[in-house]
């Protein structure tokens, strides 16, 4: 997985010394209410170990699950993720072909551009390294997520129920530089 450089963020790997920031941003009900059929926060600090293992686990060229953290002080702000998104189908689910395009960012950095700014980097790197197309799924009540979409110039495509089991608001980013 590579770093992604923005003007105010780096994108990195995760590491363990991220793990009490893991476990402060989704202990947190306003970061998982929108997350998944059954959102529930994160209780334990070993669970924050799991997922920033998890994180780590994405050895991949162009996918990943990055720390996004400010260039100006190394404090990571939330997470930016790039990964195939899984079909809506019999349990465990299946991955579909789609990749999809996702972000949680903490509360003390939302309001600042920089989720938008994560994503529209992440978007590029996924173009640059030849994917057609890139989804994001929203639960449809996530506005400030829709926006992100908005922002970095993916198409609304109204409700879908064609991944995750779940009825979401269907976004979608083609590659300016594939004939389709
Ligand atoms: C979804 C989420 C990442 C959106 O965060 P956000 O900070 O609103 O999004 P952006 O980074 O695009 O920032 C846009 C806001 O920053 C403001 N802003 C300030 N400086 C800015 C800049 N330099 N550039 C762009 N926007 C800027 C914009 O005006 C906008 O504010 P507004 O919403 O009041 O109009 C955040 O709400 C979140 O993490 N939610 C919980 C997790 C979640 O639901 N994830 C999505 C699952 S699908």
């Amino acid at each position: 997985m590579e770093n992604i450089t923005t003007e105010r963020l780096l994108l990195r790997p995760w590491q363990e010394t991220d793990v009490d920031f893991v476990y402060d941003l989704y202990s947190r009900w306003v970061v998982q209410r929108f997350i998944g059929n059954e959102p529930r926060v994160m209780e334990s600090r070993t669970e924050a170990e799991e997922r920033v293992a998890r994180f780590q686990a994405i050895d991949h060229p162009v996918h990943g699950i990055w720390a996004v953290t400010r260039r100006e002080d190394g404090a990571p702000v939330g997470t930016l993720l790039l990964k195939p998104i899984p079909a809506s189908g019999e349990e465990p689910p299946k991955p579909s072909d789609d990749v999809e395009i996702g972000w949680h960012l903490h509360p003390d950095y939302w309001g600042s551009g920089f989720a938008s700014e994560a994503a529209e980097a992440v978007l590029a790197h996924a173009f640059a390294h030849g994917l057609d197309r890139v989804v994001a799924v929203t639960n449809p009540a996530n506005e400030a997520s829709q926006n992100v979409c908005l922002r970095i110039g993916m198409k609304a495509k109204g409700l879908s129920r064609k991944y995750y089991n779940a009825t979401c608001e269907l976004f979608v980013a083609k590659n300016p530089t594939v004939d389709s």
